[in-house]
């Protein structure tokens, strides 16, 4: 069951032309244009991972009774390759995606595949497709790994004894669609939570996100961009904003400090927070992690405490949050625009991806 972890290439001999490309790429949305190829790795009780594959991208074909369609044990990733400007194609410590990646694997009781091999994968696909890595610096290829029981079963007494592993990728722009970039609206869960104490809510796995659908289209009957989660004991404490963490600008100029809520096993622990939590020190912008719960929020942005908010992720970077909404009323944030140290920092971390400034903390990994 150990050696090494091998993928034969097994390349496409029907690529999209390059003028369709071209096209495709012009305005490709978000995580709805996908590449020519894809890497699939097989993992079974008796023969441990096997089968790894550079592969065309295609349809996969389950049994019905294939577990991850019944109960749900899959997990998965985000990241993006970037096209950097002076021209290597990089990549966004992808090893903390694959630490990340094991931590999800371990809590969905699935096999942990080792983080070499995860990055391997990804250094294969994306060489492979290196066409699809878009030219524009407001684009990127967003890689999506992840992971299904394929047990045909329907037994829950155990976790399943055969997985998939597979990395597809996509061309995708901005997130939160608009000119540049814009302050989104929140709404605060009401009747929903995502995530409790012992749950799944500090890994990625797809059930987190099909139980949010329903609070998130409440968001959106509100008039609302995203959906702000609340912790489910007290229903007050700030956790997450739809699929990104969130932060708290205190003062301003060069009396800005930067705060997150902890990490207390109920909130994703982000790439790109963990990465402002370092970066905003360089800036002279000291950062922290400290709870806040909603009436702090709103009664520190009625004294002028709080003078921005922003949400982070890996799709939608950093993006400024406007306007809040509750079943109580609602509140802005300063004149409601995107804010001077949001834009620094979304400015800076963007700076770093694309190579336009130094990466002090060897964040950037070169694949080609
Ligand atoms: N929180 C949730 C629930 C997420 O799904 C994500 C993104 O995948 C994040 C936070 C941000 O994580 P990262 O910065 O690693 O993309
Ligand atoms: C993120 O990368 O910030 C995300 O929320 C990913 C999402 C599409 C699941």
């Amino acid at each position: 069951m150990s050696g090494e972890i091998t993928f034969d290439l097994l390349t496409s001999d029907r690529c999209v032309p390059d003028a369709v490309r071209a096209a495709m790429l012009e305005s490709p949305g978000f995580g709805q244009v996908f590449t020519d190829h894809m890497i699939t790795l097989r993992w079974s009780q008796d023969r441990g991972w096997h089968d790894g594959k550079l592969q065309p991208y295609g349809p996969l074909v389950l049994d019905p009774a294939t577990a991850v369609l019944h109960y749900s044990q899959e997990i998965f990733e985000g990241l993006k390759a970037y096209r950097q400007e002076a021209g290597p194609i990089v990549t966004f410590r992808p090893e903390a995606n694959a630490a990340r990646f094991a931590k999800s694997a371990a809590r969905m009781a699935m096999p942990q595949l080792p983080q070499d091999a995860f990055v391997r994968a990804i250094e294969i696909l994306v060489t492979q497709d290196k066409d699809w890595v878009p030219h524009s610096t407001s684009q990127s290829l967003y890689l999506r790994p992840f992971m299904i029981a394929t047990t045909p079963a329907l037994g829950v007494g155990k976790p399943a004894s055969s997985y998939l592993f597979a990395v597809i990728a996509s061309p995708s722009g901005a997130v939160f669609t608009g000119t540049g970039v814009r302050a989104v609206s929140v709404w605060l869960a009401q009747g929903y939570t995502r995530a409790a104490p012992g749950g799944t809510g500090a890994v990625k796995t797809g059930g987190n996100y099909a139980a949010s659908f329903a609070a998130q289209q409440q968001a959106i009957d509100q008039g609302c961009d995203q959906v702000v989660w609340l912790d489910a004991a007290e229903h007050r404490w700030v956790e997450e904003m739809g699929g990104m963490n969130l932060f708290f600008v205190y003062g301003s100029g060069s009396d800005a400090r930067i705060m997150t809520p902890p990490l207390t096993g109920s909130l994703l622990p982000g790439i790109t927070r963990g990465s402002i939590l370092r970066l905003a020190p360089d800036l002279g912008i000291p950062a922290g992690e400290e709870p806040i719960s909603v009436e702090q929020w709103r009664d520190r942005c009625a004294a002028g405490e709080i003078t921005e908010v922003f949400a982070c992720g890996t799709a939608a970077v950093i993006t400024p949050v406007g306007t809040v909404k509750g079943t109580g009323g609602g509140w802005q944030m300063g004149d409601g625009q995107p804010g001077q140290v949001t834009m620094r920092l979304r400015e800076e971390l963007l700076g770093i991806q694309f190579g336009r400034l130094p990466d002090p903390h060897g964040w950037v990994h070169k694949i080609i």
